[in-house]
């Protein structure tokens, strides 16, 4: 079998995966479309419907997919991965030929076989889900998957294979396998996320290294007199604690200006969020400044709703901001993800948080069409030069191990019935769930519309607990952890002018494949318990 029939059959599949992937998004969409008004009954017939068409599109494509990349053909998969070692294996250069040559990481292949399921195999099982995650503390329940995510035991046992690989043989490793198990994980990430080419990906720690990369570059725009002192930046208001300490360290210092688009909460439409942007960009281009750069978030932290970031990307567009990057640190897994079609110049989401990796391991996706990109890794090596993503697949000898399994954290994905987009899914429709059960027990309400939040819901918590600072939250928060055993964290909200027993409280809950009704039940009872106990945060010591 030739290398050239082995890759025009890759490209069937390819093509094949392409076309699935699309046809799963269609009908994803088309379903969420009706959810919201149809009959439980309805919505039961409708996911039926959707399982049972994208089944017989599987099949009709390529004949061998299932769910993105989950099944192929065993043969073509065996040639593909064994092409694409011969390819990877490097015997040169102080870092082997991916990293010794920088064009070697253009448009490689990924290697398939090691995520592929197949078509026998049955989905994972109640009882599956509890061994995997089986290392996490059974007394507590833990509804913030959201700060820190989650990672299986079959992923841990992946990771520590290798980090013992490393340590068995590290010359061996750095030489024959680093660079190679890297572009694998680049690879999977921009079949995921939709980009043209696997340069546009970048494997880095965590959504905060991504942000230094991008905002380096600005800082250099005004060190460098391409930006004049005054520009601005436009960031939300909600934007994450770090992002804003990160815009002040390299771009006020650096002589520009910040914006925030202050936004409201609880939150009643996408509409306002939307006019209160374009206000902010009004105000950015005030006395002759330009926005130079505008950091979106996909999915705010505290308080969390989804931003329409499609339209406020499109309006940056039509009001010449220089570059946009959004900020999705709870993107991939939590959100759908399409780079193609947000369109931003820049955009990072943990794997972490809601893609099952362990800690640690991002992405950073650069358009290539993005002019004037001058982007490095904050910690300089010698593959300094060689692009972004070489460059931050080697910042000094370290533990890399978390970020070479993405391959087998799709394995896992993949057991799941639709894949990355059923698990999503269903997160969402269970958050949402449980969220209303919670106000509909407290007499409060969630922060926003159920089509603004993602796997994580505002739940407003009764007003009588006496909730009248961020620190009353963070000591409520250890309170509840402390003495019933629920991870939650919890946002204060400032009363409004003339409000009367207003909120001031939303607890922010997650849903994960691993939690179960009871995780929220706990929470509720142990929130009527303060409330028939009198209590109020007043009550705890500083
Ligand atoms: C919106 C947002 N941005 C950035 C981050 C930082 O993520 P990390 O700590 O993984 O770098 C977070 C973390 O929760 C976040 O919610």
């Amino acid at each position: 079998m030739s290398g050239r029939v082995v890759a025009s059959g890759l490209r069937a599949v390819v093509v094949g995966i392409a076309n699935h992937s699309s046809f799963i998004r269609h009908q994803i969409k088309a379903f969420s479309a009706v959810r919201y008004c149809g009959t439980h009954l309805t919505k039961k017939l409708l996911l039926y419907n959707f399982l049972h068409m994208s089944l017989n599109h599987s099949f009709s494509h390529s004949s061998c997919l299932l769910s993105s990349s989950s099944i192929l053909s065993p043969f073509l998969i065996s040639m593909a991965s064994s092409l694409h070692t011969q390819t990877q294996t490097n015997t040169n250069g102080t870092n082997g030929d991916s990293a010794s040559d920088p064009k070697s990481h253009l448009c490689k292949k990924p290697r398939l076989q090691s995520h592929a399921p197949v078509l026998s195999q049955p989905f994972i099982t109640p009882s599956d889900i509890l061994s995997e995650f089986s290392h996490h503390d059974p007394s507590v329940a833990r509804i913030n998957n959201g700060s820190f995510g989650c990672c299986p035991s079959s992923v841990l046992s992946a990771q520590r294979q290798l980090q013992l690989q490393w340590l068995q043989q590290p010359d061996n490793f750095y030489f024959n396998q680093l660079q190679s198990r890297f572009l694998e994980s680049r690879n999977i990430i921009k079949e995921i996320i939709n980009a043209d080419h696997v340069d546009e990906v970048s494997v880095v720690d965590n959504a905060t290294t991504a942000v230094a990369i991008v905002l380096q570059q600005m800082a250099w725009g005004f060190a460098e007199g391409r930006f004049h002192p005054g520009d601005a930046a436009v960031m939300l208001h909600y934007a994450y604690g770090a992002v804003k300490k990160s815009i002040e360290a390299y771009v006020t210092r650096a002589g520009g200006y910040v914006i925030e688009v202050p936004l409201p909460f609880p939150v009643d439409s996408v509409d306002e969020i939307v006019q209160e942007f374009r206000k902010a960009l009004e105000r950015g281009k005030q006395n002759g400044r330009r926005v130079r750069l505008a950091v979106i978030d996909h999915v705010t932290s505290m308080p969390s709703v989804v931003i329409p970031v499609k339209e406020l990307v499109k309006i940056c567009r039509e009001e010449g901001v220089d570059q946009v990057f959004v900020d999705a640190a709870h993107g991939i897994g939590c959100v759908d993800v399409d780079v193609k079609e947000i369109e931003a110049d820049f955009y990072t989401s943990n794997l972490h948080k809601w893609f099952f990796c362990p800690p640690s391991v991002a992405f950073l996706y650069c358009r290539r069409s993005t002019k004037s990109s001058d982007l490095h890794h904050p910690v300089v090596s010698h593959e300094y030069g060689n692009g972004l993503a070489i460059e931050s697949a080697w910042i000094g000898t370290r533990d890399y191990s978390a970020q070479l399994v993405v391959a087998k954290v799709l394995e896992f994905i993949n057991r799941f019935e639709g894949g990355i987009h059923g698990i999503k899914k269903r997160n969402h429709e269970a958050v949402v769930e449980m969220g209303e059960m919670l106000v509909k027990a407290w007499g409060t309400h969630l922060g926003c519309l159920p089509e603004m939040c993602s796997s994580m819901v505002m739940v407003g918590l009764p007003a009588c607990l006496g909730i009248s600072s961020d620190q009353d939250t963070l000591k409520l928060r250890t309170y509840l952890r402390d003495k019933f055993r629920v991870e939650v964290p919890i946002y204060y909200r400032a009363p409004k002018d003339g409000e009367v027993g207003p909120v001031t409280g939303y607890a922010r809950i997650s849903y994960q494949v691993y939690n179960k009704v009871d995780d929220y039940y706990k929470f509720r009872d142990a929130i009527k318990q303060l409330v028939d106990n009198g209590f109020t945060c007043a009550s705890l010591p500083n």
